[in-house]
């Protein structure tokens, strides 16, 4: 090694020790008389002093600019009373330098280090190997390591087998858009990357594996947004002659081993963790991932709306109250901003009622009667407001939940010291899409209906319930998984309903539909976002903190500056020939 010690280590017990370090120039300061440096490595920071009487050395300190990169020889020295830095584990000492080796310059760099400003994404993304040397982002990265190491740790302990699986796999669309991989050999064919290991850990488990877990990276090709990347990795599972409560009972107990471990300072709001169905959530908290650090709920006054004057109201299907508490005191800006923000996510408009004011759409709309009665419903009183959905269920609850979310925040109502985790259970099987029309399975189609539901499927197949299951943390989805088919007739019910045809289900689907016919066992299984579960332990505002090579918003690599285009031979070995726009 070229150092005897790290830039964190010395202590007030080395005092009087020889000691070599080697770092970056975090920060010089001119003393006039003496140079202090900083010298930082990944263990924390050393201040070394360069004394004018060592005139070679002194003059080089002179020199020095930041991340420059240092070699020390020097003795550790007690601090002077009153020098002595408490913030800093090395804060009881420094260094005398006695002889400084340059082991290597460095430009100015776009952006200070040593500071922890505002600095703009893209240059950040571009320079990602100076933005990791900063602290914030080293504590990051050491989070996600222990992180990882802490599930690990705890799938291991309990019996599941690590197994990899291949990232080069069978275009079989589940949900989200998927990249491609053209064949050399086979002109014309291509591998597509997986959205998740989904149809492989399932085999694993009809090849008696029994216990699976990995840490697998899994692409999607879809509108990136804070929480959403491109490429992102999950922990996920898979398990087999389990039911429903055993998965969630071991899902839950590793998240309450890893919050006491990484987070002690946060307080678990209840364990067991609430479930609750997704109807609920929805006609709840307008959300299917709801925050439930602070208590705010809507009501439902579907019925007294049918009866009233205001047609935004009496028209709709469903009509929801939201009383805020003392949410009388939000500004015409703050209420306006909230409309913004509803209409944002799809609402026409937010209506409101200023409780014990004649103001507002609905006061002047709605009448008296039905005025009365809100207020005895939702318990609101002078000083509160009311917000409110109207429309189609759950499409118009949505917009109010985001309401719910801001207007907690406005009013400063949650509270930060504790970390709420929920179970959102039994959510719909399948879904209508906004945009054709067509039928989806809202998870993946080898999700286990509801044993009570499967007569819905020729009936009122949107009614029908699957097995599914989401854990929420503080309005965060970080997992979702479900029990699934393993008998070939229930997985051909599902293909009929989704309109798969059993032509297309054998090229899509037949290594599934095959290994049902040799006694796959009865499983279920779930994946967690490992990066959403890093940026919350780690307090970041959006996953690429979190991630040591990032993305930017448009999926792309500033830093490697990828995708980028490919040599003409390249192509043409791979018997692709591009389009002009
Ligand atoms: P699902 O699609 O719900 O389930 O994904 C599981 C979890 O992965 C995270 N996640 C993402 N994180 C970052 N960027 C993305 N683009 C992204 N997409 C998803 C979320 C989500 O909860 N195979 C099933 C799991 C199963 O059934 O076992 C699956 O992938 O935190
Ligand atoms: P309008 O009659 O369209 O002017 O709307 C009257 C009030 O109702 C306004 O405050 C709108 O923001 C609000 N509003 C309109 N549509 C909805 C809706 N679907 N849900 C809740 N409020 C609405």
């Amino acid at each position: 090694m070229l150092r005897t010690h790290t830039c964190g280590e010395l202590r007030a017990d080395h005092d009087g020790s020889e000691t070599t370090l080697c770092g970056w120039v975090h920060r010089r300061r001119d003393h006039g008389g003496l140079i202090f440096i900083d010298l930082r490595d990944r263990y924390g920071f050393t201040q070394v002093v360069f004394d004018p009487e060592n005139k070679e050395q002194f003059a080089m300190a002179e020199k020095v600019r930041p991340e420059w990169v240092l070699k020390i020889e020097g003795k550790v020295r007690g601090r002077i009373d009153g020098a002595v830095r408490d913030d800093n584990p090395t804060g009881a000492i420094e260094v005398v330098v006695g002889t400084a080796t340059v082991l290597n310059e460095s430009k100015t760099p776009p952006f200070e280090i040593d500071q922890d400003k505002d600095i703009g994404e893209d240059v950040r993304l571009e320079y990602r190997f100076l933005d990791l040397r900063r602290t914030r982002m080293q504590k990051n990265l050491k989070l996600r390591n222990d992180i990882v190491q802490a599930v690990r740790e705890y799938f291991h302990k309990n019996d599941f087998l690590e197994i990899e699986t291949p990232i080069m796999v069978k275009g079989t669309p589940e949900g989200s858009r998927e990249y491609l991989v053209p064949s050399r050999l086979h002109h014309g064919n291509f591998y597509v990357l997986p959205q998740s290991p989904q149809q492989l850990k399932q085999l694993l488990m009809v090849a008696g594996v029994d216990k699976y877990f990995q840490v697998p990276r899994c692409f999607r090709d879809e509108d990136q947004r804070g929480d959403r990347q491109p490429e992102f990795t999950q922990f996920e599972i898979e398990m087999s002659f389990v039911e429903q409560e055993d998965i969630l009972t071991q899902l839950e107990e590793c998240f309450v081993e890893l919050t006491a471990k990484i987070r002690p300072d946060k307080k678990i709001q209840s364990t067991p963790f609430p479930r609750m169905t997704y109807k609920d959530a929805m006609e709840t908290y307008g959300s299917d991932k709801p925050d439930l650090r602070f208590e705010l709920k809507f009501t439902d006054v579907t019925d007294i709306a049918k009866e009233c004057d205001f047609k935004v109201f009496s028209a709709a299907e469903t009509v929801k109250a939201m009383n805020v508490p003392g949410g009388g005191k939000m500004s015409r800006k703050d209420i306006d901003d909230l409309t913004d923000l509803a209409q944002r996510h799809g609402a026409k408009g937010l209506a409101w009622v200023r409780v014990g004011e004649d103001s507002g759409p609905v006061v002047k709309n709605a009448g008296e009667t039905f005025l009365k009665t809100l207020n005895e419903k939702t318990g609101a009183k002078d000083g509160d407001i009311i917000f409110f959905a109207a429309g189609e269920y759950p499409h118009a609850l949505e917009p109010l939940g985001e309401v719910r979310k801001a207007a907690a925040k406005m009013l400063d109502m949650i509270d930060t010291s504790i970390w709420s985790y929920v179970w959102i259970l039994d959510f719909p099987m399948f879904e209508k899409s906004k945009e054709t029309g067509a039928v989806g399975a809202v998870h993946h189609p080898f999700t286990r209906p509801h044993a009570d539901d499967e007569e819905l499927f020729e009936t009122d197949p949107l009614a029908a319930r699957a097995t599914a299951y989401d854990l929420a943390l503080d309005g965060n989805e970080i997992g979702g998984g479900s029990m699934r088919i393993h008998e070939r007739a229930l997985q051909k019910k599902i293909f009929d309903v989704l309109g798969i045809t059993d032509e297309d289900a054998d090229q899509r689907f037949g290594h599934m539909l095959r290994a049902f016919e040799y006694g796959a066992p009865p499983h279920g299984g779930i994946a967690f976002g490992l990066d959403r579960v890093c940026m919350i332990f780690a307090d970041e505002p959006n996953i690429r903190e979190v991630i040591a090579f990032p993305k930017d918003q448009k999926a792309k690599d500033l830093m490697l500056g990828s995708p980028s285009p490919m040599p003409q031979e390249q192509l043409e070995e791979l018997g692709i020939a591009i389009l002009e726009d």
